[in-house]
């Protein structure tokens, strides 16, 4: 059975334009990696914006540009440095995602990030929202996408009166409004128009079906991983039983927590402890 979902159309999309515009004349956010349209740098800021609030990223970002200005630079770096450069961001996974990428750029895309969706979608740790992004702003595509800021202003604007919202009710009105003859400064007045709205203690987000809130890192596997990761990157190799010692954690949760970033290719077990990999 084909279920249908009604759809609102946006009564005017001039005037939608012209409020989101207007809101971005006077207020939108010059950020580092909107003043460049070199495909790494943007690669790189939307793999740390994908977890991580812009405040944040922006205190990283400059130093790990500085540190890795290229593909070729970031695939032949030791993945201690990489992590190190990434602490404070979380998800360290990404951190390594990434240095994959740049070893497949590096190794089976002559250098060059592939300007294309689907392309960019085989390419380690990147989703579909980080691939369209990536089109939209070093390549000028005109793609349809979704994130939690871009959300946030469709929900307040369009479903006011709804509790639920689904991804594939907002879609079309995107697609009807999207600025195909500038789809990198409509995506980054979106952006800016939805962070407006959640600083203004707009909450509507949550009404996205998908909306999950982000687990607390405080007590969390996360918070142990990290710190593993912290005194490894500290103090080179280091035992499961200090580990446990120096973390203050039990020691059955050290070991499950070790095997995990040892399956994913973080860590390396020595005969006289746990190492980053090199
Ligand atoms: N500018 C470009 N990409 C962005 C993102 N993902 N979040 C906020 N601002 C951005």
């Amino acid at each position: 059975m084909c279920t249908t979902i009604s759809v609102p159309a946006i009564p005017d999309v001039e005037a939608f334009r012209e409020l989101i515009y207007d809101h971005y004349h006077r207020h939108g956010r010059r950020l580092p990696w909107r003043m460049t349209r070199d495909p790494y740098r943007i690669l790189v800021s939307e793999m740390m914006l994908q977890q991580t609030q812009v405040e944040r990223v922006l205190g990283k970002y400059e130093d790990f540009i500085g540190a890795f200005p290229d593909f070729p630079s970031l695939a032949a770096a030791p993945v201690d440095r990489v992590l190190l450069l990434w602490q404070g961001l979380g998800y360290n996974r990404r951190a390594l995602w990434l240095r994959r990428t740049a070893a497949v750029v590096t190794g089976e895309f002559g250098g060059e990030l592939p300007p294309s969706v689907d392309l960019l979608l085989t390419l380690p740790g990147i989703g579909r929202a980080s691939a369209s992004a990536v089109a939209a702003f070093a390549f000028d595509m005109p793609v349809v996408f979704i994130e939690t800021n871009i959300r946030t202003v469709f929900i307040h604007l369009f479903f006011s009166d709804k509790g639920h919202v689904s991804d594939r009710e907002i879609i079309p009105l995107l697609d009807a409004s999207l600025d195909r003859a500038d789809p990198r400064k409509w995506y980054y007045a979106l952006m800016d128009y939805g962070s407006m709205l959640k600083g203004a203690g707009e909450r509507v987000h949550r009404k996205s079906t998908g909306y999950r809130r982000q687990s607390p890192f405080k007590g969390s596997d996360r918070q142990v991983r990290s710190a593993v990761l912290k005194v490894l990157l500290r103090e080179g190799t280091v035992s499961e039983a200090a580990l446990a010692q120096v973390l203050g954690e039990p020691r059955d949760r050290v070991q499950k927590v070790l095997a995990e970033l040892k399956n994913e290719g973080f860590i390396s077990a020595r005969e006289d402890g746990f190492t980053i990999t090199s």
